[in-house]
């Protein structure tokens, strides 16, 4: 038996549910909103859409955390997205409230849950959530690696014309535009990215990809969510199965990478319990340089975090 509740009924949210429900890998998806009705009616719709896509996983919707009970794992895309001309740091002082109010909800109900956090700005949110949430570090992780990730194999795959399920890639750092793709540990079938593409391609697909979720609010005016909805639903597979499979995810560092106390993008293996293992690779004195900047970066927002006290 496994039960899964998504928080937030929006855009992301609801793919969540949709995505998790297509997988047929869980009993039960509960999908909460404020606007309960909301997500009341988007439980709904990928209930019915069950008989048509072959599922059997119950879909339900909820505005009342008594029926997010017993979750085993906990997704969390609840708070405002980004509109054009924002940053996702802007998005702290409305996010930061919700995202520790949700958590602590959740907690009553679901005392050993795995949270996975998809709120922005992500790396932060992930850090009010473990401290909201007080439980072991491996218990609480951020989804933005995948994404990004995801960004980079696809633009890659056009620019190569190759299927994207050859590309293979690691990018590390924050949520945002200062976001580390490391061109050193792509390939592409086996084969290292750097011997089939040139310097200055490669160079414009790793700009692309660093300001791959602006990209996207400029031409919806809100945020992404088909990708981000499917990377989250990945990561609760992976967590479900328990089969061992690496995603970059922002995690707790506790000195990997030389950080410390703080949540930033690195290559992690899932499992069952959360976080099973971090992986910590051999980077030159260039990418060093450009994690190290990524996660000053992060640090200045964790800061504003800890001005608003609410933890
Ligand atoms: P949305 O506006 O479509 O949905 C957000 C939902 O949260 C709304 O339905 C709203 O009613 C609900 N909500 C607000 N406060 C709540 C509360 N206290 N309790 C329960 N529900 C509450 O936004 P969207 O596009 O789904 O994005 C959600 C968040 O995810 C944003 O912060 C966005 O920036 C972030 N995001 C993060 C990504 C990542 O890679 N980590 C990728 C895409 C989005
Ligand atoms: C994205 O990268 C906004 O974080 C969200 O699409």
């Amino acid at each position: 038996m496994s039960k899964v509740t998504v928080v937030g009924a929006g855009n992301v949210g609801a793919t969540v549910a949709n995505v998790l429900a297509h997988k047929d890998i869980v009993n039960e998806v509960v999908l909460l909103d404020i606007k309960d009705s909301f997500a009341k009616g988007k439980a709904l719709d990928t209930w019915q859409q069950a008989p048509v896509d072959y599922y059997s996983t119950k879909v339900t919707g909820t505005g009342d955390y008594k029926a997010t009970k017993g979750s085993d794992i906990v997704v969390i895309t609840a708070g405002i997205p980004r509109k054009p001309g924002m940053s996702r740091d802007d998005l702290i002082s409305t996010n930061a409230k919700i995202v520790v109010s949700v958590t602590k909800s959740i907690l009553k109900y679901s005392k050993k849950a795995i949270f996975i956090i998809v709120s922005n700005p992500l790396d932060v949110m992930s850090y009010a959530a473990l401290k909201a949430a007080g439980v072991e570090p491996h218990r609480v992780i951020g989804m933005a690696g995948i994404l990004d990730t995801a960004r980079y194999r696809a633009f890659l795959a056009t620019e190569l014309s190759v299927s994207p399920k050859d590309i293979q890639a690691v990018l590390m750092g924050g949520h945002g535009d200062t976001m580390v793709p490391l061109p050193r540990f792509t390939t592409v079938a086996g084969i290292p990215v750097t011997d089939l593409i040139s310097k200055v391609a490669l160079n414009k697909i790793v700009a692309r990809t660093k300001k791959g979720g602006g990209e996207l609010v400029k031409l919806m005016g809100t945020s992404a969510w088909y990708a981000p909805g499917a990377a989250a639903a990945q990561m609760v597979e992976s967590i479900i199965k328990d089969d061992g499979r690496i995603f970059p995810c922002s995690v707790w560092l506790q000195g990997e990478y030389g950080l410390k106390n703080m949540f930033l993008g690195v290559p992690v293996q899932l499992g069952k319990e959360g976080v099973k293992k971090i992986i910590v690779l051999k980077l030159n004195r260039e990418e060093k340089k450009l994690l190290k900047n990524s996660a000053q970066h992060v640090t200045e927002v964790i800061k504003s975090f800890k001005k608003m006290k609410l933890v």
